[in-house]
């Protein structure tokens, strides 16, 4: 079935650079948007979802030269590498093409000369630094020396990293080129520039059009009110690119083609199928709707240089920019020395993608507000919510519908019910629509936790032991059948590949959003496979390992310039050898049913601690905020998650125990140095470890 009016809806993201590898990061906008593109395709609607990579500019240039290959064979390696990442975290792209193609250079050639024809384009002579022995303009990030203000050695050109100051890289002492050692020398050249400021009275509309999110909007009223610069579109040879029209030598600057890309992957697609009408999507007043799903980090091409560029070009607008935050992981920037710079393919090679999916879904929201990712939290939260709550339900269940027959009943036993479960699909629907896909994961959990607690009453593993109450038994499971059912479609853009097991299992053709309105009744299903193990801790620590490792690979070559690789600040290193990443659990949730050697045990230093005082966390309902004292004058400072069971003031003063050599730990509240030892089931029934009075601070617990 599909919805009445279908949308026609495209879909993108923004292009991977061609020079280097797909990391978590990336994976947060993919994965966001390939659930969004599924959820609309759930729903009937006619949605593309396009992307390609970014395959222009210096970077892939030396990029290429340094591998000893031509930029297109270097393009062609990351790109088939790219697509293989993609594909296996279900990242389910209508097409997946490349800037450097014959449809983007006709647009972007198209749209240039829109513009220059409509006056938006000015040239002019700038000076600039130039390597005389590489033979090459440089940009910023090309040129270190010693910052103007400190003196500190090998800053970059725009800010230095010892004393945060920023500047130009004319302003650096002593400069010199990244890529040959030169000095760097001034010399002039023509460039072409967009006219941005022709477009400021179009731009204040369109920002203000529901087009952002509000603090977008907000963020870039300061520059609308501040006045737009004209924007520099051109570099000069030797360039990776498209020869600008009319003007040999000169290239468009990455990011001019880059957004048309967006257009070209859609061409391509268009040509591929046969069926879809390129025109209907991008012409003026098209009433098709185009979002362009980005990081926060290139808002101001999406909202002011892209709409501006298509609106002289004559072409619509998108109809919405969604922004989202940055990733970091366990509270701080990914950082290869902490081996938290995870590759996509160093994840895969350890981990299910699902969990990474759920996860995301699960924490992300429409703001662009950044992304932790807690490697413990993940853990225990795709264990309790995928593993413990959603499958359970099905492999609690399903083999007693199977042994009998494999059959569901005719009819509902608990009508209401169920009836509850399809409503319920309209409010995620909403959810899912406005990006709000932690809410949508919270609703579908709490109709998980229903169903669970209807097995769990009904208990049809005890009945099935009772005689005369088989059929009993059989309603019980068909209507936990259907339940699953429910929740599988709801969770199906998340899951792919759950939902795919399900439908086989199930003997359903696929799981869209208005079937699940026809309940499953005298329906026949298949024998229940196990559809996810449980995520382990030490697959993680697998993960951080191999990503350590790559960067002692890496060491000795030179950084490719890319911004998000700057090379790993050397005054991580010492930090990253006490921060062995995450081994031990805080949350007691989960039983650890292996043994330890006495070496491994011998490694936890448990000591006494006087809680010297104990605090309210503002903005934390489960926290307090401890001081310990551990003896020899030395004072820790611990989250414990302990609030709903104590209050602080009837801590003070009281003797416990704690981990002193655990990894400090960065929490949204401040920094946890170590872990209290509590037990009891958690909530309001948990106990704080008292030892003996005789104990002291400081003692080693054996
Ligand atoms: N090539 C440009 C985009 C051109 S779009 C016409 C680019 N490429 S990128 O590879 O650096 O980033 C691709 C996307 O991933 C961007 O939207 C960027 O914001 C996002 N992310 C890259 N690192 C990220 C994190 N650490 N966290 C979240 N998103 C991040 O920019
Ligand atoms: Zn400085």
């Amino acid at each position: 079935m599909t919805a009445p009016n279908p949308r026609k809806i495209l879909v993108t993201s923004a292009l991977p650079y061609a020079n280097g590898s797909i990391h978590m990061g990336h994976m947060l906008e993919y994965i966001q948007t390939d659930i969004w593109v599924r959820f609309q395709k759930a729903r009937g609607n006619e949605c593309y979802y396009v992307c390609a990579d970014d395959a222009h500019g210096t970077a892939i240039m030396l990029r290429a030269e340094k591998e000893g290959i031509t930029a297109e064979e270097q393009i062609a390696r990351v790109k088939a590498e790219h697509e293989a990442d993609f594909a296996d975290f279900q990242v389910a792209f209508d097409n997946f093409h490349s800037t450097h193609s014959e449809e983007n250079r006709q647009f972007s050639e198209e749209i240039y000369k829109a513009c220059r024809d409509k006056g938006h384009i000015a040239v002019r002579s700038i000076k600039q630094l130039y390597d005389p022995v590489k033979e090459l303009f440089l940009a910023d990030r090309y040129i270190k020396g010693e910052c103007p203000k400190c003196g500190a050695a090998d800053q970059y050109g725009d800010n230095c990293e010892v004393c945060g100051a920023t500047y130009t890289p004319a302003e650096l002492k002593n400069p010199y080129s990244v890529i040959s050692g030169a000095t760097p020398v001034e010399k002039e050249s023509e460039h072409y520039f967009f006219k941005l400021p022709d477009f400021q009275e179009f731009l204040k509309d369109w920002t203000r059009s529901g087009t952002l999110q509000d603090e977008v909007a907000n963020k870039l009223q300061e520059w609308l009110d501040s006045g737009l610069q004209e924007w520099d579109i051109s570099r000069d040879a030797p360039y990776f690119g498209f020869e600008i029209p009319d003007a040999p030598g000169k290239y468009f600057y990455v990011w001019l083609d880059a957004p048309i890309g967006y257009m070209a992957s859609f061409k391509n697609l268009c040509e591929k199928r046969g069926n879809i009408d390129f025109a209907e999507f991008w012409k003026k007043d098209s009433t098709a709707e185009l979002y362009h799903f980005i990081g926060k980090d290139i808002i101001n091409f999406h909202a002011l240089f892209w709409p501006a560029m298509l609106s002289a070009a004559d072409y619509r607008t998108p109809t919405a920019v969604n922004a989202h935050g940055f990733v970091t992981v366990n509270g701080a920037k990914m950082s290869k020395s902490r081996g938290t710079f995870i590759k996509a393919r160093t994840y895969l090679n350890h981990l299910n993608p699902t969990y990474l999916r759920y996860y995301f879904a699960a924490k992300l929201g429409s703001s662009v507000d950044d992304f932790d990712l807690n490697l413990e939290d993940f853990v225990q939260k795709v264990n309790s919510d995928l593993v413990n709550k959603l499958v359970n339900i099905a492999s609690r269940t399903a083999n007693f519908v199977f042994k009998a027959g494999g059959t569901l009943t005719n009819e509902c036993a608990e009508p209401d019910m169920l009836a509850d479960f399809i409503n319920a699909g309209d409010v995620i629907a909403e959810h899912y629509e406005k990006r709000e896909f932690g809410r949508a994961m919270k609703e579908i959990m709490a109709l998980a936790d229903r169903a669970n607690e209807y097995i769990q009453e009904k208990a049809p593993w005890a009945m099935n032991k009772e005689e005369g109450r088989e059929q009993e038994v059989q309603d019980v499971c068909s209507v936990a059948i259907n339940l699953f059912r429910q929740l599988i479609t709801y969770l199906s853009p998340v899951l792919p590949e759950i939902a795919e097991k399900t439908a086989e299992f199930l003997n359903l053709e696929s799981l869209s959003w208005e079937a699940r309105r026809e309940p499953l009744l005298g329906h026949s299903i298949n024998k229940f496979k196990p559809m996810l193990p449980r995520a382990e801790m030490d697959k993680v620590s697998a993960i951080l390992e191999e990503t350590k490792g790559e960067l002692e690979k890496e060491a000795g070559k030179a950084p490719d310039g890319k911004k998000d690789e700057k090379p790993a600040a050397k005054k991580d290193d010492k930090k990253s050898k006490k921060n062995k990443g995450p081994a031990l659990r805080e949350d007691g949730n989960e039983v650890i049913a292996d043994t330890i050697e006495f070496p491994d045990f011998a490694k936890v230093d448990l000591r006494i601690a006087r809680i010297v005082k104990a605090d309210h966390v503002e903005g934390a309902d489960k926290l307090l905020q401890l001081t310990l004292d551990i003896g020899n004058g030395e004072t820790r400072n611990v989250f414990s998650g302990i609030k709903a069971a104590y209050n602080p003031e009837d801590l003070g003063g009281k003797l416990t125990v704690m981990v002193a050599n655990l990894a400090p730990r960065q929490m949204k509240f401040g920094l946890s140095e170590g872990m209290v030892l509590a037990a009891g089931p958690g909530g309001s029934d948990i106990f704080l470890l008292e030892p003996h009075d005789g104990a002291q601070p400081g003692m080693r617990v054996m």
